[in-house]
């Protein structure tokens, strides 16, 4: 693994608390009741789910844990992610939680299968495009999991792709999905250039932009699948933080430098001279992070 993928999954990991406190809670309990009655309507199926740009599979562990799966005592998970080294991560970090957690993991062929208490979870990681992964994928899909994940694909050919393989009445969970706000305090008088610029390099052809998360609540209903819940789930990273919190935020300041820089909107001096104040505003224990996302539940109809 090159040092720019540990420092990605070092993000991811950062992430995953920030998630937790973010994730917008009356929706994942919609989805509790949905796949419970799922599980009722179809005694003795296992719930199949896809999870694309799945990273380290941090959602899987989380959905496990919190108890969203629970009507299932088969479940087959697949994850897509096509950054190569991502399974490996994976691999290690479903190992390290499922021993803590109390599964017993075996490998299989494509993954591994953890088991407790008679319930199954069959994992399988796929290291390639979700384009063309997914046409692999037999429609009969009951979950995808498209998680902050949405925003960096060109969004009707990502639902085209991942709606299509959803079976009747099958759910569509899109949590941590951008929606067109980043701000830092205190006030910096290059924020709206900066920021604005930051924005405008999530745009084009092969990105939805920055407001899939609002984009997302017509979008879908366009394509066959109703929102059932939808609400908020901003990030908010205030001090005092932890090292997981500083580095988050670390590594947000630095996708700003990386895209605004390579955009060339903002002039040099600028973007530097908001830089260097933010970093060492971080430093000092002294910026707050806030970044608009919606997590929306649909309904194939
Ligand atoms: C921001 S990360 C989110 C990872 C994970 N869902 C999480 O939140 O912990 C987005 C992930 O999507 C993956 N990705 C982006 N475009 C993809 C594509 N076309 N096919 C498969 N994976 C993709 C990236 O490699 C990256 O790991």
């Amino acid at each position: 693994m090159t040092r720019h993928d540990e420092r990605f999954v070092r993000y991811l990991e950062s992430k995953e608390a920030v998630d937790d406190r973010a994730l917008h809670r009356p929706t994942l309990s919609t989805l509790v009741d949905e796949l419970s009655d799922r599980a009722e309507a179809r005694p003795g199926e296992p719930l199949r789910v896809v999870s694309v740009g799945a990273g380290t599979g941090a959602m899987c562990r989380r959905l496990l844990s919190w108890g969203v799966f629970d009507a299932y005592d088969d479940i087959k998970y697949i994850m897509i992610d096509r950054r190569k080294g991502m399974s490996d991560q994976a691999s290690a970090a479903f190992a390290e939680w499922s021993h803590g957690a109390g599964w017993e993991a075996s490998p299989t062929v494509d993954g591994f299968q953890i088991e407790r208490h008679g319930r199954r979870v069959a994992l399988t990681y796929v290291t390639g495009d979700l384009f063309d992964a997914t046409v692999e994928i037999p429609q009969a899909i009951d979950l995808v999991v498209a998680h902050a994940v949405l925003d960096v694909l060109p969004l009707q050919r990502a639902l085209d792709a991942l709606i299509t393989r959803l079976t009747d009445g099958g759910l569509f969970y899109a949590p941590i999905t951008f929606d067109g706000r980043t701000a830092f305090r205190p006030a910096h008088n290059a924020d709206s250039e900066v920021l604005d610029a930051f924005h405008e390099t999530m745009g084009g052809d092969n990105a939805s932009g920055p407001e899939t998360g609002s984009n997302l609540l017509s979008a879908l209903p366009q394509s066959d699948a109703s929102i059932v819940s939808a609400g908020g789930s901003g990030w908010v990273v205030t001090p005092p933080y932890d090292d997981g919190e500083r580095f988050f935020i670390s590594r947000i300041l630095q996708f700003v430098e990386e895209s605004v820089g390579a955009h060339g909107g903002v002039g040099e001096a600028t973007l530097r001279g908001w830089l260097d104040t933010r970093h060492k505003q971080l430093e000092a224990g002294g910026l707050s992070y806030v970044a608009h996302n919606l997590d929306i539940l649909a309904k194939l109809d």
